[in-house]
């Protein structure tokens, strides 16, 4: 029954916290690769991995793996699946492609075959063809080539993790749902113990960490994955999934989680986030300046994510702004733990704070830090 391999795609650096989630759903074989984590489970575990895992960008089902060091081999191996046990002629179905250090060097082009190799094998055995859905496929096929090596997988999701369902509206530079809440968890906060945002965009951050504390499963707000579109679909293990997520929900005490930002209309985008992610109450949103903000009585945590220059800011006046974060923090916030997550390590460094630790994380492609300051 455990015997299925899946392979979790994540951010670089959310590998180790991705871990820890997948052994908590209780998976086995859990190990951490680059960008993403290899377990085994059943496809029940499949399932409970979509809907809860945070971190989570794509949940994977690998289905062939084989030398491909040439286009014709690629057709081959693709055609050479049974793919008309997952696709009949009425599904539709899309191709990622992502290729490193291979013969093959276009993804585009390599998707395009491996399309047409389902397409001919479909149309084959099965008389008529499958027609493509970039967007929204019944069926959405991953291929995997590096070093020649290919992997065709299955993607469990169907679409990115990161659409929880709660952010609708277009946003300046957000943090994709996925990384808020891998540092949501490399916090450390303890769900206790107040958690402030006090730059808080369109609310990803403490949204998230309100998603955790309420133990509300991340799909439990968009349930609408690819698998359940899949011929072999069991709907009551699903039905049973949800009903779990459901009860496990729970109440967030009041006066736990804070948003702050100097925007009014940020505030109003997190409000509305907020309200469909159903946890409208739950998080007290204001408008200030975060040098004029005043800590909530007791401690806590303090995450935020300021703007670092590489789509909104300006470098110059960023310097003088992130050494205000850092006499802020030391005059304002004693007592408190505070963690900045920045793309820019120059200005970083302008927060003048001696750092307890410091992440190495990715942001698409740029390279960030998240930096822990104790605030004795
Ligand atoms: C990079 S964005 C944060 C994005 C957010 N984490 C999200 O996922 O949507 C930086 C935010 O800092 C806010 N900000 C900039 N200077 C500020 C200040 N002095 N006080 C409070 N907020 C500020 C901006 O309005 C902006 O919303």
């Amino acid at each position: 029954m455990n015997k299925i391999d899946f392979f979790a795609t994540t951010a670089k650096g959310l590998e180790d916290v991705l871990v820890d989630e997948l052994k908590a759903l209780g998976c086995r074989n859990v190990k951490a690769g680059n960008g993403g984590v290899a377990f085994t489970g059943s496809m029940e575990d499949g399932y409970r991995a979509c809907l809860w895992l945070r971190t989570a960008n794509r949940v994977l089902l690998p289905v062939k793996s084989f030398h491909c060091p040439s286009q014709d081999a690629l057709y081959e191996g693709v055609y050479s699946l049974a793919w008309e046990d997952r696709l009949t002629p009425e599904m539709t179905m899309a191709v990622d492609a992502n290729l490193r250090d291979s013969e093959i060097t276009h993804s585009r082009f390599a998707a395009l075959k491996t399309k047409d190799a389902i397409v001919d094998r479909i149309r084959d055995r099965c008389g008529e063809r499958p027609n493509v859905e970039p967007k929204d496929p019944d069926l959405r096929i991953n291929l995997h080539l590096a070093r020649n090596q290919c992997t065709v997988s299955l993607d469990l999701a169907g679409t990115g993790m990161h659409r929880r369902g709660y952010r609708r509206d277009p946003t300046i530079a957000p943090l994709k749902e996925t990384l808020a809440a891998g540092l949501v968890a490399l916090s450390e906060w303890d769900c206790q113990s107040h958690f402030v945002d006090p730059m808080c965009g369109s609310g990803s951050l403490p949204l998230e960490a309100a998603l955790l504390a309420s133990d509300t499963a991340s799909g439990l707000l968009s349930p609408n994955f690819g698998f359940q579109r899949w011929p072999d679909f069991d709907s009551i293990i699903w039905k049973h999934l949800l009903e779990d997520a459901e009860q496990r929900r729970r109440q967030l005490r009041a006066n736990l989680i804070f948003g702050s930002d100097r925007d009014r209309r940020a505030l109003e985008l997190s409000r509305r986030n907020a309200e469909r992610a159903g946890i409208g109450s739950s998080i007290r949103w204001s408008q200030h300046d975060f040098a004029k903000l005043d800590p909530p009585a007791g401690q806590g945590t303090l995450l935020c994510n300021p703007p670092y220059g590489e789509r909104i800011g300006d470098e110059d006046k960023l310097e003088d702004f992130y050494r205000k974060i850092g006499d802020t923090l030391k005059q304002r916030w004693t007592g408190w733990t505070a963690w900045v997550f920045t793309g820019n390590l120059p200005l970083s460094k302008r927060i003048g704070l001696k750092s307890a630790r410091r992440i190495v994380l990715y942001n698409g492609p740029i390279e960030c830090r998240l930096l822990k300051f104790e605030l004795y």
